[in-house]
């Protein structure tokens, strides 16, 4: 449904995640760690779920992409030759008298936005942490934990097309956890320390690039649209040669409209034939695709449409978020509703009998949840008014409920109600796993 809400208080959005199971702090009896987040059951739902439309549009439904999964600790050698451990830098500075450090490219004045104390010259310093393989603490032992999916893809690229039969143009796909020692992580889920990617690699031959990139640039952002975000809050950004990352030709991003303002959700890079070059230097191995037709190894170029996808379940739930007047069994009440799409939200049934003290009613709703969990995840609730029932789940996004009442005893019908229209509609029940199939896929 189409909703013209714009949630301008981020603080809504958190206290709703942290109420009803979607987004807790992290350590939080120890008193919380660096802004890190846990997902609590609804949450781990939601992004589960994101992460297969991802799939879904990136995998599932095209036949020139492949999905792998990459060890996050790689070999260290990787960050030298892909340049983050030379660059993957950010300016930081130090206040001479409180000792708290902020990225130098946000403070302006050379006075600490803290306690106006001042500041030290900026120094690079770099994003990725470090840790020790092995049971000895020395310098050959050191190793990164990874500060982004894509370096998996390139140091596999050679044993994608050793062995599956890939012609050009492919890609390869990943999802997983990346990590940066972020100087100011902040606004709640979207920059943190550890945080999850969901990337694509798609190789072309060089000159065809352009036409790819651009080719990405829309897919992507339909993508968003095709999973609810309101085209008002989206826009194409495309980088000033100066804010180019080392590696990139050309990137553009696209940006969402937090309550913060507008910032980053995904970049989609042209990173030529980087990549592979700098591999082939430092491994020694040629990563090169055999052209039959041409007879010639080519070094393909990249286009990286590269997305987050906890900074996504942000964009997600903001953009659903919604606090409406409604009249609903002939009271005028006010809700916050989830206008999440079907395919995202955590359950897409709950399963209310309509009276919890009559024991047909439970029995068949008790029968029919355990019909209906073997395809989806619902949810079963027997507690408080029917009213206060749809308002819980209205909040977490539910997009049906299905009411097991008087009726059903007779004839086996249930009453499906939307969540956005409010609407009620009756389902036999044998209709009601394909009916839901229906409404709830991606
Ligand atoms: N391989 C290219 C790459 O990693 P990036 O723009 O640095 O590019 C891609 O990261 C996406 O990863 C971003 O658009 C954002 O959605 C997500 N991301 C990056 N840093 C993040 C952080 N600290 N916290 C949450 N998400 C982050």
């Amino acid at each position: 449904m189409a909703h013209a809400y714009h949630l301008d208080d981020m603080n809504k959005l958190v206290s709703l995640a942290k109420r009803r199971g979607f987004v807790f702090p992290g350590s939080e009896i120890y008193g919380g760690f660096g802004n890190s987040w846990d997902y609590g059951p609804l949450g781990f739902l939601l992004k589960e779920n994101i992460k297969a439309a991802w799939l879904r549009a990136m995998v599932q439904e095209r036949d020139d992409v492949l999905p792998i999964e990459t060890a996050i600790i790689m070999n260290p050698r990787v960050w030298v030759a892909s340049g983050h451990v030379a660059g993957f830098t950010d300016p930081l500075v130090d206040c001479k008298n409180c000792k708290q450090r902020f990225r130098a490219d946000q403070v302006s004045g050379g006075r600490c936005p803290e306690c106006g104390g001042e500041l030290t010259e900026p120094r690079q310093f770099n994003l990725m942490f470090k840790t020790y393989v092995g049971p000895v603490e020395e310098e050959a032992a050191i190793a990164y934990l990874r500060p982004e999916t894509a370096q998996g893809m390139f140091v596999d690229f050679k044993a994608i097309v050793d062995t599956m039969r890939v012609k050009l143009p492919f890609g390869i796909a990943q999802i997983g956890k990346s990590f940066r020692n972020e100087i100011t992580p902040g606004n709640f889920i979207f920059r943190t320390r550890e945080f999850e990617q969901m990337e694509m690699e798609y190789f072309v031959r060089p000159g065809t690039d352009m036409e790819w990139f651009d080719y990405w640039v829309r897919q992507r952002y339909d993508w968003y649209v095709r999973y609810g975000i309101r085209t008002e809050n989206l826009r194409l950004r495309q980088h000033e040669p100066s804010e180019l990352a080392h590696y990139s030709r050309c990137t553009t991003d696209i940006e969402y409209r937090y309550p913060f303002g507008w910032g980053e959700l995904e970049g989609i890079a042209n990173r030529g034939d980087f990549d592979l070059r700098v591999h082939e230097e430092h491994s020694g191995e040629q990563l090169r695709y055999f052209d039959e037709e041409t007879r010639e190894h080519i070094r393909p170029y990249v286009i990286e449409p590269a997305a987050g996808a906890t900074r996504s379940l942000l964009a997600f739930l903001l953009d659903a978020y919604d606090e409406e007047r409604i009249s609903e069994g002939g009271k005028e009440d006010v809700r916050t509703v989830l206008h999440l799409h079907p395919a995202l939200a955590p359950y897409k049934a709950a399963v209310l009998p309509l009276l919890r003290n009559r024991p047909p009613l439970v029995d068949l709703a008790r029968e029919v949840y355990t019909r209906l969990r073997r395809h989806f995840y619902v949810v079963y609730d027997e507690t408080g008014a029917i009213g206060r029932r749809y308002r819980r789940q209205d909040e977490i996004g539910t997009p049906y409920c299905l009411t097991i009442d008087f009726q059903s005893l007779e004839d086996q019908t249930v009453t499906v109600r939307d969540r956005d229209t409010m609407e009620q509609v009756r389902v036999h029940i044998e209709e009601l796993v394909p009916w839901l199939a229906g409404h709830v896929t991606g």
